[in-house]
């Protein structure tokens, strides 16, 4: 069993919660009670227009969720109004821009004002209660400003990752038939300029629902705008007020979608409501990075993918926080970009990705150690299991061995963390999640469907009952919410996910158990690349596996049969890789193509998928004696032409 790490002194000193003793008391009362554990909470960090006299009704025999369900409230308002009377002046947002020394600070006073623009600007466009907009923009305060003016006006908002291609954008505007879409011109990333606007002239191009694109200027160069349905937002804010009264709005209305990417099909658009979600989120950001009044809390993540939403945007500002906004890459300019920043901003909690953490780690030590890192306390993970490896880098290297690292376990569905050290009474084991949060009781099924009450234990990671953050169902698609989720194990919330339960009831999360890959901490569903590669008329099919990397955790193989002759294989290589960028986004182009005459199939045609999992990653000795297979010649032509 791997090495404990001991909570360091100074942080158990000012933690919220510093006795185990207490964590186990409260988490046995949020199980035992927990309504009145929720109710409780509800009250103390949200503030209602009217208050709810129903806690929870949930039922997973039918994917009904419901939380706080005839309490009223808004979410701006919790994140910014009530805030005005004593942290008006406190920096809200701290923007730290693509080059090194641009940078805004935004105080909650200015939040208000830019936030009460942009919803009236969308009120002025026609934009109201319902309505869905989508957020196409690089990581700049018009994007936080955009996602709470929605939620001031109860418009629905769905960010859409800067990094996703037109077709991607356009699939999911038609998905939730969008009114608007807010883009910017370019949007930079490190040495990179992205074609914002350009990209969502092609989504938008056969989309009936938009009757307007909003686009923020981020830099000088030459933008094409389609008169009568393209407009400036410096101009549209010119004439909008800067007082916008919050709508009032119910618990369950739904406050934002969010696109991710299953097993099958195309991505599902994940609702999230509210108060469960706001509750939720505030929460878990509180007693996960300890927060205190005066922390400088700095989540590099993207508002693309949930971890922005609920750790850069909502939860922080629930509590009050001054937020850090950061737009660049983590080698731009150079690879000191982060710890250059948190010793100049005095960063007290900093939240990444383990793909970042091995990319900086690659580097060398030399960049963290130009700096002193010193107001540092708390630094989180997510996204992907984090290998030991790198735990200890980010310990030793980033955090001086002072810091609490919470390894933090959560999913687009969860809203928020459901699994994760608490900073000053767990002992942490690098490479483990640790334990379950107030309120959530995680369980472990094993192959037969049967609950595994041992400890030590394994199997598929399931949750028990509900807890307010949770999504509501997929939006236009209740059905596939529940096929997904709830049908399979009755009772269980299914996520996907494979753990153990160590001896000391530590959990580790494993992996996805369904044909999701997690590259670089970014979902994506091998199908989904399969049918991105189908539109390359090079390619007649194609099986995508994942293969361990480096620095992405995964990274992606894909197995192709050509539709003709191939004249230069590596020009082929390209097509496929470029097919799949202009498809779904850069991100997702595979790191290595083959192409083969045939596929290992079962006798039913099913792809198997295992087989290829190992030619992949060179585990050629587990495939056992090849000869015994239906399709031997075929395996034994892949695993001769295997790409390293
Ligand atoms: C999947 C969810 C949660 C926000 C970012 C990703 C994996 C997430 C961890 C972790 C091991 C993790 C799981 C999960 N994952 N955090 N700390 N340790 N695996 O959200 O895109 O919805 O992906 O990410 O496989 O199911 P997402």
């Amino acid at each position: 069993m791997s090495e404990r790490f001991p909570v360091p002194p100074r942080i158990q000193e000012r933690a919220l919660i510093n006795r185990w003793e207490e964590y186990s008391r409260l988490y046995r009362e949020s199980l035992e009670n927990r309504d009145d554990f929720w109710a409780t909470q509800a009250r103390l960090f949200l503030t209602w227009d009217r208050d709810f006299s129903q806690t929870s009704s949930c039922d997973y025999r039918t994917g009904t969720i419901e939380w706080f369900s005839d309490g009223q409230l808004n979410v701006s308002k919790n994140c910014i109004d009530r805030h005005l009377v004593s942290r008006g002046e406190k920096p809200a947002i701290l923007w730290e821009g693509n080059e090194l020394g641009e940078r805004k600070t935004i105080t909650y006073r200015e939040l208000h004002s830019e936030v009460c623009r942009f919803a009236n600007m969308l009120t002025n466009l026609g934009v109201s209660k319902g309505d869905r907009v989508i957020i196409y923009l690089p990581m700049i305060p018009e994007l936080a400003y955009s996602m709470l003016a929605c939620a001031r006006i109860g418009a629905v908002h769905s960010v859409v990752f800067a990094g996703f291609s037109a077709e991607s954008l356009g699939n999911r505007i038609e998905d939730c038939q969008a009114k608007v879409v807010i883009t910017a011109n370019e949007g930079l990333r490190g040495p990179k300029t992205i074609p914002l606007k350009s990209i969502c002239d092609e989504a938008v191009l056969d989309a009936q629902s938009v009757k307007a694109v909003v686009v923020v200027r981020r830099t000088s160069n030459r933008t094409e705008m389609k008169s009568g349905r393209d407009f400036w937002s410096e101009e549209l804010l010119a004439t909008a007020s800067p007082e916008c009264a919050p709508v009032v709005l119910d618990a369950e209305d739904p406050l934002f979608i969010l696109y991710t990417s299953g097993s099958t099909g195309k991505p599902k658009g994940l609702v999230h409501t509210q108060a469960g979600y706001l509750l939720y989120t505030a929460f878990t950001h509180k007693f996960v990075f300890d927060y205190h009044e005066d922390d400088i809390y700095c989540c590099v993540a993207d508002c693309g993918w949930i971890t922005g939403h609920s750790y850069i945007v909502y939860g922080p500002l629930a509590n009050g926080a001054t937020t850090v906004m950061f737009e660049s890459t983590p080698t731009y300019p150079d690879p000191g970009r982060y710890w250059e920043m948190i010793d100049r901003l005095g960063v007290t909690s900093f939240y990444t990705a383990p793909t970042a953490i091995r990319a900086l780690e690659k580097e060398g030590e030399i960049w963290p150690e130009k700096y002193s890192l010193e107001s540092l306390r708390i630094l989180g993970s997510v996204g992907e299991p984090i290998n030991e490896d790198a735990w200890l880098w980010y310990y030793n290297h980033v955090g001086h061995r002072r810091c609490t690292i919470v390894d933090t376990w959560w999913q687009t569905e969860t809203g928020g963390i459901l699994i994760s050290p608490l900073p000053g009474v767990t002992e942490t084991k690098p490479g483990s999640a640790t334990f379950p949060l107030f309120g959530i009781d995680p369980v472990l099924i094993d192959d037969n469907g049967k609950e595994v009450s041992t400890t030590p234990g394994k199997g598929r990671l399931c949750i028990r009952d509900s807890w307010p953050g949770q999504s509501r169902t997929v939006f236009g698609d209740h059905d596939r919410f529940f096929d997904t989720y709830f049908r399979e194990i009755p009772g269980m919330y299914l996520t996907g996910d494979a753990a153990e339960r160590d001896s000391d009831g530590y959990f580790w999360i494993r992996g996805r158990v369904d044909d999701v890959l997690n590259v670089s901490g970014h979902r994506l569903g091998t199908a989904e690349i399969e049918s991105a590669i189908d539109h390359c008329e090079l390619v007649v099919e194609a099986a995508v596996v994942g293969i361990p990397h480096e620095v992405k955790g995964t990274g992606i193989y894909a197995f192709c049969i050509a539709s003709r002759e191939i004249r230069s294989v590596e020009e082929a290589e390209f097509e496929v890789k470029n097919t799949v960028r202009k498809v779904i986004g850069p991100f997702a182009a595979p790191d290595h193509v083959q192409f083969v005459t045939g596929l290992p199939k079962t006798r039913s045609g099913k792809i198997m998928r295992r087989i290829l999992r190992k030619i992949a990653s060179g585990d050629l000795e587990s495939l056992g004696d090849i000869s015994t297979l239906a399709d031997s010649a075929v395996v034994e032509e892949i695993v001769s032409g295997r790409k390293r």
